[in-house]
């Protein structure tokens, strides 16, 4: 029989989940967190990409994973359905109306054996790990808000060769809209340039290695996109202070010059580059952030090709699955074509006409996920001016 919770429910179905959630309002601008227990719709592609990269990532081993801010629990019910890698989960949420709810989800889907449901402050639950409870796989950390206050147990709680994958969706903080709550959260000056959303990735994934690395344990980031009004970062984890000392040399800072366009990168020792060796002009600066790749090309291939067994089920992924796989991550920040523009003159070019040009001409260019406008390249400014300059005459 089902239980009255004291507010109105409705079933839904995401991937291979069937699962109730409070009443959504009908219109879009809804606020997910005014609901009895949270739930967002519009969220899938985040569970899509968990979902999918455990798959691709821990394929052929039985897994225990941590959902330890689970809210109505589809993740984790999506985790033990899609994927043949979760064998176990902890869902935990704070709120004791989660709490009834993700367990009488767990019992729509039969999954009542599989799990251990707990209402717990997350912090408290991770800090457990290693002594009272086994630590985990996978921790997953998707807070509406910052994740910043969860980071340090949660990968506390992850064993050897383990992940914690962290959503953020303070964005004004990491974009430079709120410079002070950024510096706050993340002890971390963000920037407010035409690629602040990797900028953003980029902040969030150096906390993570930088909170680690406190503890002994060396974070890396595997994994990283920005969608909507999120991003969200999956980190592999070790222990072992010399290879957490390794990990800290990818974490720098980023220059940028506003009237060039060059952007630097220094280490951590170094400091910020501060004067434009292109133009002399004053560059404006942002860290620290990690400064090498965000992602492992070969990885997201493999998430996308998990995502085509079953093109139906992750339908509203596969465009960012694809974007990320096509991206060279080996290059640091990206340049909108209408800001080029704006300060080579003239009207845009596409993006895929000027990376093909760039390319011929032996340099690295590529799309990015984060902004079909954008092109990312290791070409110099002259040469990126030049071929831009040529494009726009020819159209
Ligand atoms: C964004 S929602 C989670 C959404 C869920 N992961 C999903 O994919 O649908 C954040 C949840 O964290 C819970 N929460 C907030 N503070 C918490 C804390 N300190 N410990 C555990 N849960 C917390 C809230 O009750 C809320 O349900
Ligand atoms: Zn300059």
């Amino acid at each position: 029989m089902m239980p009255e919770p004291g507010y109105e429910l409705e079933l839904r179905r995401e991937g291979r989940a069937i699962f109730y959630s409070p009443k959504i309002p009908e219109e879009r601008s809804f606020a997910p967190t005014s609901l009895p227990v949270f739930f967002n719709p519009f969220s899938k592609p985040n569970r899509d990409v968990t979902v999918l990269f455990l798959a691709a990532w821990f394929g052929g081993l039985k897994i225990r994973a941590c959902d330890a801010l689970a809210g109505v629990g589809v993740r984790s019910i999506r985790m033990l359905l899609e994927t043949d890698v979760v064998g176990e989960v902890t869902v935990n949420d704070v709120s004791p109306r989660a709490y009834e709810l993700i367990k009488l989800n767990m019992e729509i889907n039969k999954l009542g054996e599989f799990v251990e449901v707990t209402y717990m402050d997350a912090n408290e639950l991770l800090a457990e790990c290693g002594r009272e409870r086994p630590r985990y796989h996978y921790v997953d950390i998707d807070p509406a808000g910052s994740p910043a206050p969860f980071i340090e147990n949660g990968v506390r709680g992850c064993r050897r060769g383990g992940v914690i994958g962290a959503t953020a969706t303070d964005m004004p903080a990491l974009v430079g809209a709120k410079p002070e709550s950024c510096l706050r959260k993340y002890d971390a000056k963000p920037l407010r340039v035409p690629f602040s959303k990797e900028i953003a990735l980029r902040i969030l994934a150096g906390f993570i290695t930088r909170s680690a690395a406190r503890l002994g344990i060396a974070a890396k980031p595997i994994l990283s996109f920005s969608k909507d009004h999120y991003i969200r970062v999956f980190a592999v984890v070790e222990r072992g202070r010399r290879l957490a000392n390794e990990v800290l040399r990818s974490i720098g800072w980023i220059s940028y010059c506003p009237s060039c366009l060059a952007i630097r990168v220094a280490g951590r020792f170094d400091g910020p580059i501060m004067a434009c060796e292109s133009c002399g002009g004053r560059m404006d600066y942002a860290g620290p952030a990690w400064i090498r790749e965000l992602t492992s090309q070969e990885l997201a291939g493999r998430v996308y090709q998990k995502a085509l067994e079953n093109p139906e089920l992750y339908r509203e992924s596969l465009k960012l699955l694809d974007g990320l796989r096509r991206e060279d991550h080996g290059l640091l920040g990206y340049h909108p074509v209408n800001h080029l523009a704006r300060i080579f003159g003239g009207s845009p070019v596409k993006p895929s006409i000027l990376i093909e040009k760039l390319r011929e001409l032996g340099y690295r260019a590529s799309t990015t996920h984060i902004d079909p406008s954008g092109v990312k390249t290791d070409a110099p400014l002259e040469v990126l001016r030049r071929v831009f300059e040529e494009l726009r005459s020819k159209s």
